[in-house]
């Protein structure tokens, strides 16, 4: 049975940085890799501010310190250190061109037996199977945000995706206190088929003048009983990734249903990412 022990986590935006805080607090060593030494820096700033935030509020999974539990994340803007991990998952830019050169490489770098989990929003992972020279050992892994406080993944399966991957998966996220749901691949898989159309669609009312996005919110929170309405939650995963995501699922199924809202591609144009950059539909 491979260890998994040492998990590379590609990518230090919203989803790496969450992944990598709940990896090392489950006692792995983490090998955090970002393009810039900048994002890295914020990332590891970023989940010292929760892990302090979770001692004050009495949430302390394991024994370990603040200290501890970050010195066990390495970061590197150098994808070769990826070669001593047991297991990789990418959580990269939600872009087929940025996710083909990180496969192409680490594909290389890792040893055979290492399994790939892509953390995609939307992109077929047959398809990012096919970008190696392992699609048995290739899968998806769509985790939700924030990761350590989601008990629940989608696990989807490629179509070279072997039976051994998806038992390691399973043994990989046990280890995080996390069950899955599997399902076959197809673009968006179940969860971000139906929430990309949904808040696809929760924008163009906004953009039609239908009602402001508190209402629209509002709806399903307090007629549905949803936690969160879809404006909000668009904010909370990121509307860049919302876009991109939708841009995906457009092209994949050549279907104008998935047609990107414009308001949407001009707040992403005037940096208006939710919660990351401070304002998206509402201001944080
Ligand atoms: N945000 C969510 O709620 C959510 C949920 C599930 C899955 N996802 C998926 O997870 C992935 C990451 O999303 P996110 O929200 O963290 O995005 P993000 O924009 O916050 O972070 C992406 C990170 O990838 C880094 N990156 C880009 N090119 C790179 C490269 N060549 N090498 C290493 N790092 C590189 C960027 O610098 C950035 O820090 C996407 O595929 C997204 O669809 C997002």
């Amino acid at each position: 049975m491979t260890d998994l022990n040492v998990i590379g986590v590609v990518g230090a935006g919203v989803m790496g940085r969450g992944l990598a805080q709940d990896l090392a607090q489950h006692g792995h060593k983490v090998l955090l890799v970002d393009k810039e030494q900048e994002i890295l820096e914020q990332a590891l700033r970023s989940i010292r501010q929760t892990l302090r935030a979770n001692l004050l509020m009495g949430r302390r999974p394991g024994s370990r310190s603040v200290d501890e539990t970050l010195s066990s994340i390495v970061t590197s803007t150098d994808i070769a250190i990826l070669s001593d991990a047991d297991f990789v998952v990418e959580n990269a830019t939600e872009n087929l061109d940025i996710k083909k050169e990180i496969y192409r490489r680490i594909d290389q770098i890792c040893a055979a037996r290492t399994v790939f989990a892509a953390n995609t929003s939307a992109i077929s992972i047959t398809r990012i199977g096919s970008l190696t020279a392992r699609p048995d050992r290739v899968l998806g892994i769509h985790f939700m945000n924030p990761v350590p406080m989601k008990r629940t993944v989608e696990v989807i399966r490629g179509y070279h995706t072997s039976d051994e991957t998806i038992g390691t998966a399973n043994r990989f996220l046990s280890q995080l206190g996390k069950e899955s749901v599997i399902v076959s691949d197809s673009p968006g898989f179940v969860s971000n088929r139906v929430l990309m159309l949904t808040v696809n669609e929760a924008a163009f009312l906004v953009h039609d003048g239908v009602a402001p996005p508190a209402d629209i919110d509002k709806i399903f929170v307090e007629c549905f009983g949803h936690t969160m309405g879809p404006l909000a939650t668009a904010d909370l995963i990121g509307l860049d990734t919302i876009l991109y995501s939708i841009e995906v699922l457009y092209e994949s199924f050549n279907d104008s249903k998935y047609r990107p809202c414009p308001l949407l591609k001009r707040m992403v144009d005037a940096g208006l990412h939710g919660r990351k950059s401070g304002k998206g539909f509402f201001e944080y």
